[in-house]
């Protein structure tokens, strides 16, 4: 049994024996997002719109899809606003995903308002790249931090097998794009699948590190939206790793300069590039997750994995006070679990897939 206040390393074995009751910030702290198990809460990650111009099966389903109607998700002073409190109460970092977050309507006036408020440190986007070809530069104009952009293969048949749609060469456009537009450290991230990331992994790094850009691969998680995700079909990093090296030489790992950071970096000993693995399901690293998400309909998720959401449209939309939105903040903090609990006989998979989510 995990006390509460305890900071705690393995939290996939304590996910659901913590009492909820248990007493949340002391006073001192009542401006900073921290919960019962002394996680400081710093990241948010704003979902912008639940479409997307492809269909990746990780992600979507194909069709059925029943979208959100524009008047049901937040406006750009909408999220201003909820950011601006966020601040307040301590959260630093800003990461802007969908859905393809680059079909909301301008997204660089949105960029420019978020910029603009204070405390907040660096603002990032997570994007399919398809349409950055057009946007790029503007986005960096607005004051735009960092890009990921989704890679997950090289050839066109195999993008067509995951995103049920074309689009390869549109999201290569936009990797060129980015780097033009002058971005720093522009990440590519592959979702590593069994039976489709083994004939990529290799060459995605060599074409990510050629350009000197990052390639990083994620384990797939149970958040697709056809719901066929099975344990079989993660891939664990350590085993793509072990691939790499095996084609293209060794890795050495890299020191981590922050512990919330979900990724572990390994560097080619060459010094020709640098890989990294996110590895939700074979290493779970929820002791250190410091992300609340807000999704595109004003939604608060303390958790990918939430199975409860707190209504903050309902607020920005009823003349709640700034005080009642920074509590909101508190409470859905304050009741986070320990940890996803995949592996958990327990383990309750959220209605929401990725896309309704943001990654
Ligand atoms: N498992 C792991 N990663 C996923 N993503 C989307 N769905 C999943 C999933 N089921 C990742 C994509 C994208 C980011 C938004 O989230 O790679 O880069
Ligand atoms: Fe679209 Fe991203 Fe989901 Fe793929 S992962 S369907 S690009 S939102």
């Amino acid at each position: 049994m995990t006390r509460s206040g305890d900071r705690i390393d393995s939290p996939i074995a304590n996910s659901f024996d913590t009492p909820l009751d248990a007493p949340i910030a002391a006073e001192a702290d009542r401006r900073t997002l921290i919960d019962r198990f002394g996680r400081v809460h710093r990241s948010l990650r704003l979902s912008v719109t639940d479409r997307c111009n492809i269909r990746c099966f990780y992600c979507m389903p194909d069709e059925a899809i029943r979208f959100r109607r524009r008047a049901e998700l937040l406006t750009d002073d909408e999220f201003a606003r909820f950011v601006s409190v966020a601040a307040r109460w301590g959260i630093e970092r800003v990461r802007i995903t969908g859905g393809e977050p680059l079909l909301r309507e301008r997204l660089d006036r949105l960029v420019a308002l978020l910029r603009a408020i204070p405390g907040i440190r660096e603002l990032a986007l997570t994007t399919n790249g398809m349409l950055l070809a057009d946007q790029a530069r503007g986005l960096r104009d607005a004051g735009l931090d960092r890009i990921n952009i989704s890679l997950d293969t090289l050839d066109p048949e195999t993008f067509r097998e995951i995103a049920r749609r074309d689009g390869l060469e549109r999201t290569l456009a936009g990797i060129d794009a980015a780097l033009d537009a002058g971005f720093p450290k522009i990440r590519l991230n592959a979702v590593a699948i069994a039976g489709l990331i083994e004939r990529d992994a290799v060459p995605l790094v060599e074409f990510a590190r050629a350009r000197g850009l990052e390639m990083r691969f994620i384990e797939f998680m149970p958040l697709d939206g056809d719901r066929n995700w099975t344990a079989d079909r993660v891939v664990p990093g350590e085993r793509l790793r072990q691939r790499i090296e095996a084609a293209l030489g060794p890795l050495e790992p890299i020191d981590r300069s922050d512990p919330a950071q979900p990724a572990v970096d390994w560097r080619f000993a060459d010094g020709s590039g640098v890989v990294g693995f996110i590895e939700p399901v074979s290493r779970p690293f929820c002791g250190a997750c410091d992300r609340l998400r807000l999704t595109a309909e004003g939604q608060v998720r303390n958790c990918l994995f939430s199975t409860v959401e707190w209504d903050a449209r309902a607020l920005l939309r009823g003349g709640a006070s700034d005080q009642a939105l920074g509590e909101l903040l508190r409470d859905c903090t304050a009741a986070k679990r320990a940890g996803h609990g995949i592996d958990s006989p327990a383990f309750e998979r959220p209605e929401r897939a990725m896309y309704q989510i943001g990654g």
